[in-house]
Parts: structure tokens; sequence; C-alpha cells
């Protein structure tokens, strides 16, 4: 008989002056009991962010790793995260706000376990530079007639891995960048809340491009099953494969 998994200890990273409120929308859901997880260290880039202070009145332990502290040195910033994901013993990491590439040590490491929000419809509107208002911004000049949020596993690239959840929201004739941010922002919790769910319930399987949401017959039992599950993408790195 299957013991029921323990909760998924999650790490939050942002960066820069986030204000955290898809961290606020994490916080709450494993606060209440929608994710089986709970939330074990928010890492920022400042300490002045909004989105730490969030943490902080959560009673949720934070750190801060200056990437600036790190200039030409990507391996002392992966390195610097890794202790500290590490050290938590992180089951799972969600970007939400950072903005930042991920050292590739650190999405090797983490492979398959790492996941970001993007605020438009991947593949568009993605990309090194297209964040907050500026992916906003560029919808509205293309004329697209909807846009919405992406949650997606993260690889070595900006916004290019599997896309778990996406949620279309229509784009207005009157939206300006503010007005569509803020029709999507609540989509956006709903859907990290709804995949980080998935993911601590064992029920996502990287297929290729592509990720299964298994039904919750076939969801993986233990922790171990559960990173293969998430883990089945053998280009990134061969050590987690069944
Ligand atoms: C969110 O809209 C998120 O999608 C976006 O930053 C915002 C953070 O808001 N991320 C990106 O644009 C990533 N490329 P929050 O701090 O209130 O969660």
């Amino acid at each position: 008989m299957s013991a029921t998994p323990s909760p998924l200890s999650i790490a939050v990273l942002v960066s820069g002056t986030g204000r955290g409120s898809n961290l606020g929308a994490l916080i709450d859901a494993c606060a209440h009991g929608e994710i089986h997880g709970k939330i074990v260290l928010v890492i920022g880039t400042r300490r002045d962010a909004p989105a730490l202070e969030r943490a902080d009145a959560a009673g949720v332990p934070v750190a801060v790793v200056s990437p600036r502290q790190y200039a030409d040195d990507e391996e002392g910033y992966a390195n610097a995260l890794l202790r500290l994901l590490d050290r938590s013993q992180v089951d799972l990491i969600c970007l939400a706000g950072y903005l930042r590439k991920l050292p590739a040590k650190v999405v090797t490491a983490y492979a398959g376990r790492i996941l970001n929000i993007h605020p438009s419809l991947l593949p568009l509107f993605g990309g090194q530079g297209m964040y907050g208002l500026h992916v906003h911004q560029a919808v509205l000049e293309s004329g697209m007639k909807v846009s919405g949020c992406t949650v997606h596993f993260v690889d070595e690239h900006y916004d290019t891995g599997p896309i778990v959840i996406q949620t279309p929201v229509p784009v207005l004739d009157n939206d300006t960048p503010e007005t569509l941010a803020a029709r999507i922002l609540p989509e956006e919790h709903r859907a990290y809340v709804r995949a980080v769910q998935l993911f601590a319930a064992g029920r996502l399987r990287i297929d290729g491009r592509r990720v299964r949401i298994l039904p919750e017959t076939q969801a993986a039992q233990s922790a171990d099953e559960l990173e293969i599950a998430a883990y089945q993408e053998p280009t990134v790195s061969e050590r987690r494969k069944p």
C-alpha cells in the first residue's frame, strides 16, 4: 500500500522589485490545501522587493542572491542558488516574475522541476525583454484579438519549455497594456495554482514538447515516481530517467 506523498517543497524565485501577486496566489493555495505543498523558500534579487515583504508576512523564509554580485560569474550565481535550493530540499522551483535567464546549471540540476508563468500565449510574445507591460504592448501592436497566459516548464532558453497550461483572454478594442494586464493577471494566478496542484499530484508528464495531464487514477504515488512523471525529456539530462 502506498503512503500519501509528503507535501511538495516549493521554492519561488522573483527578481527586481517584483510585486509578488503570483507568489501570493501560491502561498494562499498551499495554506488552503488547494496545493499539497509548502513554500519553503523565496529567493529574490533585491531585499526591497514587495514580493519578499509578502513572503515575510506569510512567515516564509526569504533569501537574496544578487546577480550583480556575480557579474561575469554565472557559475558562482548558479552555485549560490543551488546551495540554497538544495539546503531547503526543494522539489519544485516556481519562477514568478523572475525576469532573468536561470543559469543552465540550475536548469540541469532541477530539470523537469521548474515552472514559469508568462503573461502571453507562448510561443507568441516571449523571449528576452518580453516581460510585464512590454508583452501586452506588443500584443496590442500586433492586432491580436486574443492573448492570455502560459505556465510552462523551464529549459535553458527564455520562455520555450514545454507548455503545461494556457488560458486565453480576449483583447478588447479599447484595451491599453495596463487594462489587458489587469484582466490577464487573475488568470495567471488560477493557471499557476492549477499547474502546481497538478505537479504536486504527480499528474504532469513531459512527452517531448508536450505535457500530458494524467487522469487522477494514473497519478504518481511516491516522490520518486512524481519526479519521473514530470521528467521525461532525455535531451536535458539522463539523470532522472526511469
Ligand atoms: C506576471 O505578470 C508574470 O507573468 C510576469 O511578471 C509578472 C509578475 O507579477 N512574468 C514575465 O513576464 C516573465 N517573462 P507578480 O510579481 O505580481 O507575480
